[in-house]
């Protein structure tokens, strides 16, 4: 076997002046293996969504061959405060560009970037899983779908609604925009991995903006008001035509997204969609590991996974701010060395936590834990088990039961959960 031949590029990477976006688009397309030529209409709303000195191209010959931007968002800690995050999407390089460096030099000019402007974190959604670790991202949040079997689900074929003074209503579009950013505002604070959506969110899920000029289908949209009349949940679905040749229909709701701020409406809404007339299977979309979901069915077996796999990546970049910013149930105490050698969070801390708050301090103790920025992002949100990344070698435990420790510290009841795509 002859040995890789490492090219490097010399590229330029720089921001992307106004009159370049088009062909920053048609890169950013042939990366993501779609037609290369925008339309008029696309080029106007992609325009209109860059941050000029946030969106890199890299430039050979005067030809966009790489792209990348960032934008601000808020990422939701355990405990509910937002931290400023540098959301990183448009990731490509072209096929006759790749492997030469140029997504390490783009990702590198963005994180020094986001670090001296202040942000905590940097978060992103990886296309493939062996991308971004390299980079000081973890897996932070994982996701689940299910398809749910309605048949053998074992539920009441008689449902009618919410018996507990609740209802659930359809609603349009418009009324989407009018309810949907308060309920999800309520959401999105008090539910770790969430992070914020802007008013340009709503109009494209309700297809107001067509972002890159797809097809639109109108989804259903319903709505779960408590018995005093507060919107506590939101779905938006569509559904096929599917019918059997011995004319029997056999329907599958697809959830888009669904939004709850209560267990009831959680309830209110999956019994709704599985009640549905025709409806024979029910898609769940992106869930929580540890969704209420299958549970909610008196068979939860009827649910099956399609997908489990990793969701929302971090990467810390200030780790003091990251550990203050979280709360925890439980006080203890922790001395972890944080190993980041290509980015700013290294170092050796001591993370002192109670219910009532933490401080963490630079420390010259003895460490209890050794890990790389990567695996400290898998803990932060409380998705992980420093137990079980010590079992896979991926963190050290410098004094026995030190990751037990870790974990009964940084562990949450219930997982960290990203409800959005970006
Ligand atoms: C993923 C992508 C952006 C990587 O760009 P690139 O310029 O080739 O990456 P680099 O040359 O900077 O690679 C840096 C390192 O990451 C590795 N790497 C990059 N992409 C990888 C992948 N998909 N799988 C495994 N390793 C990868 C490289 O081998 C290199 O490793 P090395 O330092 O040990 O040599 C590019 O392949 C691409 O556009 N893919 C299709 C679109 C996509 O997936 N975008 C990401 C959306 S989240």
């Amino acid at each position: 076997m002859t040995a890789a031949v490492r090219v490097r590029s010399d590229s330029e990477i720089r921001s992307v002046t106004d009159a370049e976006v088009p062909d920053w688009i048609r890169a950013l397309n042939t990366g993501f293996l779609r037609a290369p030529m925008a339309s008029e209409a696309e080029v106007a709303d992609r325009r209109s969504q860059l941050i000029p000195d946030r969106t890199l191209g890299a430039f050979d010959a005067g030809r966009c061959v790489a792209t990348f931007r960032s934008f601000r968002q808020e990422l939701t800690a355990v405990g509910g405060a937002a931290v400023p995050a540098d959301a990183i999407t448009n990731v490509s390089v072209t096929s006759t560009h790749r492997r030469r460096g140029l997504l390490s030099r783009m990702m590198a000019k963005d994180l020094a970037a986001a670090k001296d402007r202040g942000d905590v974190v940097a978060t992103l959604i990886a296309a493939e899983y062996p991308i971004y670790g390299r980079y000081g991202f973890g897996p932070a949040t994982h996701a689940t779908e299910w398809m749910i079997d309605v048949p053998r689900a074992g539920l009441d074929r008689r449902y009618a609604g919410p018996d507990d003074g609740g209802r659930v209503d359809l609603v349009d579009g418009e009324d989407v925009r009018k309810l949907g950013p308060e309920l999800h505002e309520r959401l999105r604070r008090r539910q770790p991995g969430a992070v914020d959506r802007t008013d340009r969110w709503w109009q494209v899920s309700t297809g107001v903006v067509r972002r890159d000029g797809s097809p639109w289908t109108e989804p259903f949209y319903a709505v779960h008001r408590g018995p005093d009349g507060t919107v506590e949940g939101l779905a938006a679905y569509t559904c096929d035509d599917t019918w059997s040749d011995a004319k029997q229909p056999l329907n599958t709701v697809t959830v888009k997204n669904l939004i709850a701020v209560t267990p009831a409406a959680e309830r209110a809404l999956w019994l709704h969609l599985c009640s549905i007339d025709w409806v024979t299977k029910v898609r769940s979309g992106y869930r929580a590991p540890d969704d209420l979901l299958p549970h909610l069915l008196p068979d939860p077996r009827a649910a099956t996974p399609l997908t489990h796999a990793d969701w929302l990546w971090v990467r810390i970049l200030d780790v003091v701010r990251a550990l203050e910013a979280r709360t925890y149930e439980g006080s203890g105490t922790l001395v972890l060395e944080v190993v980041d050698p290509a980015g700013p969070a290294g170092g050796r801390r001591r993370l002192e936590a109670t219910p009532e708050g933490a401080s963490c301090t630079p420390t010259t103790e003895s460490a209890d834990l050794t890990l790389d920025v990567a695996q400290l992002a898998a803990l932060w949100l409380g998705d992980e088990s420093a137990v079980r990344l010590a079992a896979l070698g991926r963190v050290q435990e410098e004094r026995a039961g030190a990751a037990r420790s870790a974990d009964a510290l940084l562990r949450t009841s219930r997982r960290p959960w990203c409800p959005d795509m970006f």
